[in-house]
């Protein structure tokens, strides 16, 4: 719920901005660091989500680690509190500047994806006369149920290592000298909403700890991925970790002195976030009525790209119910948030919240059309 004191201050404001409700962030964090203490497992955030660094300075605060896919998120996590021990850097392709700058860092552990991408990092690390510690991203052929773009972990995917392919990938890194495996690491998609997804994932992972064992390979870690999904349908509502932690805790057979990694990112960071948009026109359609509001696709572009719903709420008006299609000011139709829409009526100055925006928001804005990428408000303090 966004306060009627802090819509007054939004009024004085000039839009699109972002607001994020720490408060929000603070008791998900909380609630999720429970849950990782009563079973022990260790949280990476994964910064794509929303890298904002007042955002990134509060998860590392309750001591999570970082699951990050570039240098810069890696170097923004450092700088935002994270611990280099407490980071892994994932990505299916890692340049020789970023891994050299890992490997620098003394980062924790490379999430690997392919024979090319370990002989380059050995060989990185060679040089350094360091070991570099990676963990194996293997592609469990589960399918996420979630939107096409999102699915991570079926025989299309780019991502992991074929499981065909592990006795050629396991003899490889038996030669590569300079790494140090540590465990398995699987990511099946994001905005996953479906528990079976999860318990397939878990079978999966207990045949190949039991491969593994086989071959006399002590793995530390087993890192079942992000993805737990969360409800665009009530944004008030705090998300519930504790369904899938006990699932995971449940269906993956530990061997002694292993720890469980998860790296959640929407889960985290999506409901604190609302993306806060002014009307500029309502507009007669043909057979419709358009609320064309100052906030684009390049602000938030989860609706053009993976056709997204978002709740869109009018913060000011208190009239009769109407339906509107409510789009953004850029030349592609693909720019609009929400289609027969019910809001209140709609008029120029009307103030127009799209919630659930705190992951994959803002950290996906661009300067499309030249425009200003959107700014930042906090409830902790109402200023940019
Ligand atoms: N771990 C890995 C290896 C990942 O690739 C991702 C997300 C995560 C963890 C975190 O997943 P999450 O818990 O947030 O679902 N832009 C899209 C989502 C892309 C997710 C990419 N990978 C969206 O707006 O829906």
């Amino acid at each position: 719920m966004i306060s009627k004191d802090t819509i007054e201050k939004f009024r004085e404001q000039p839009t699109p901005f972002y607001y994020y409700d720490l408060d929000v962030l603070r008791i998900t964090c909380e609630n999720l660091r429970k849950e990782s203490e009563k079973y022990g497992y260790k949280v990476h955030y994964a910064v794509k989500a929303n890298a904002n660094p007042v955002i990134l300075k509060i998860i590392s605060s309750y001591g999570f680690g970082a699951d990050c896919v570039s240098w810069n998120e890696i170097d923004r996590a450092i700088n935002t509190g994270f611990k280099p021990s407490e980071i892994v850097f994932a990505g299916v392709g890692k340049s020789d500047r970023e891994i050299e700058s890992a490997i620098d860092a003394n980062i924790f552990c490379f999430n690997c994806e392919s024979i090319p991408e370990m002989e380059v990092i050995d060989a990185i690390a060679a040089k350094r006369n360091k070991t570099a510690v990676i963990a194996l991203r293997i592609n469990p052929y589960i399918d996420a149920l979630t939107h096409k773009y999102i699915t991570t972990g079926i025989e299309e995917s780019k991502f992991g290592i074929n499981i065909g392919d592990l006795d050629e990938v396991t003899a490889k890194l038996a030669t590569l000298r300079n790494l140090r495996l540590i465990g398995i690491h699987f990511h099946v998609g994001s905005q996953i909403t479906r528990m079976n997804v999860f318990s397939s994932l878990c079978s999966r992972i207990n045949e190949l700890q039991d491969w593994f064992e086989a071959r006399n390979f002590k793995l530390d870690i087993i890192n079942a991925g992000g993805g737990l999904g969360i409800d665009y349908d009530h944004p008030d509502t705090p998300v519930p970790f504790d369904d899938y932690s006990k699932l995971i805790n449940d269906l993956i057979t530990l061997r002694p002195g292993q720890t469980i990694h998860i790296e959640p990112g929407r889960a985290l960071t999506g409901q604190c976030g609302s993306l806060i948009s002014r009307v500029l026109y309502v507009k007669k359609g043909a057979n419709k009525t358009f609320a064309i509001i100052d906030a684009g696709m390049t602000d938030l572009i989860r609706p053009a790209l993976y056709q997204a719903y978002h709740k869109i709420e009018n913060l000011t008006s208190s009239g009769a119910l109407e339906h509107y299609d409510v789009v953004g000011p850029i030349c592609e139709s693909s720019d609009t948030f929400g289609k027969y829409i019910e809001l209140p009526e709609t008029s120029r100055g009307d103030l127009i919240a799209i919630r659930s925006a705190g992951a994959y928001g803002e950290a996906m804005a661009s300067r499309y059309n030249l425009r200003d990428l959107p700014r930042s408000f906090f409830s902790d303090k109402l200023e940019p």
